[in-house]
C-alpha cells in the first residue's frame, strides 16, 4: 500500500547477480541523483560516487572485497567515497558550503561558529573525520539501495573489504579521499536467501 515500503520489501542484500544483466545508464543516473539529493550533516556533501563498469578493474579489486562475486558479477560497483579532507572547520569549503545559503555575513559567520563548537566539542572527541563523513556517505548508500529496488535492481551493501589495498588498487587519492563503503548494483540470479528481522515491537519504544 506504500511504494517506498514495496521497495523496502523488494530490496535485500544480493549475493549472487545475474552477470549477464546489466543497468542501463538511464537507471543508473537516477540512482545516483537519489544519493546525491541525501541529506548531510550541516550540508557538507563530503563525499563522491566512484562508478566501476569495468569488469577488469573489478576483477583486480574483488581479491581485496574478500574475493565476494558480487563485486565482478554485478554490473556495475558504486565506490563511496568519504572526503574527511574537507570537513575541519578551518577550511575554506566550509566557509563556502554556508555561503551557499546566501545569509546576511554575521548570520553566515554564526553558523560557521556553530559547526565549529559542534565538530570541536561533539564529533571529533567521539570520532575522526573519516568516521563522520562515513556516516553521511550510508544515508546516501540507503537511498540509492531504496531508489534502485523501486525499479526492480538489486544491490548489495559492502563493508567486507581491505581499504587500503582497496585504495591502492583504484589509485585513490587518500590526501583528499577514503573508501566508506561499496555497492553492487544488477539483478539477482535465482532464489536469495529469506530475509530475517526482529519484530517491530522489539525495535520500537514509545514514550
Ligand atoms: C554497511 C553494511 C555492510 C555490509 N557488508 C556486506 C558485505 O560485505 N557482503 C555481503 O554479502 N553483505 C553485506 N551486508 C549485507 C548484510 O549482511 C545484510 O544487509 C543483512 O544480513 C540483512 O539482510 P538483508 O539486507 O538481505 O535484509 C552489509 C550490510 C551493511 C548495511
Amino acid at each position: 500500500m506504500n511504494p517506498v515500503i514495496d521497495a523496502l520489501k523488494f530490496r535485500h542484500a544480493c549475493k549472487k547477480f545475474d552477470p549477464k544483466k546489466k543497468i542501463s545508464s538511464g537507471q543508473l543516473d537516477t540512482i545516483l541523483e537519489a544519493a546525491c539529493l541525501s541529506p548531510t550533516s550541516f550540508g557538507m556533501e563530503a563525499w563522491k560516487f566512484l562508478v566501476l563498469a569495468s569488469h577488469d578493474i573489478r576483477q583486480r579489486l574483488r581479491p581485496a572485497c574478500w574475493g565476494q562475486p558480487q563485486v565482478t558479477d554485478a554490473s556495475h560497483l558504486v565506490v563511496i567515497l568519504a572526503k574527511p579532507s574537507l570537513i575541519d572547520p578551518s577550511k575554506q569549503y566550509v566557509l563556502d558550503s554556508f555561503l551557499r545559503r546566501e545569509l546576511p555575513e554575521d548570520l553566515t559567520k554564526a553558523y560557521v561558529e556553530k559547526y565549529r563548537s559542534h565538530m570541536e566539542t561533539e564529533v571529533f572527541p567521539r570520532m575522526n573525520a573519516y568516521a563522520w563523513c562515513s556516516k553521511q556517505c550510508y544515508i546516501g548508500l540507503a537511498n540509492m539501495m531504496t531508489t534502485a529496488a523501486s525499479m526492480g535492481i538489486d544491490s548489495c551493501p559492502m563493508e567486507g573489504f581491505e581499504k587500503d589495498r582497496v585504495e591502492a588498487i583504484l589509485d585513490i587519492d587518500t590526501k583528499q579521499f577514503e573508501v566508506a563503503v561499496l555497492m553492487a548494483l544488477g539483478y539477482r540470479a535465482g532464489e536469495q536467501t529469506p530475509r530475517r528481522r526482529h519484530s517491530i515491537g522489539q525495535l520500537v519504544e514509545f514514550r
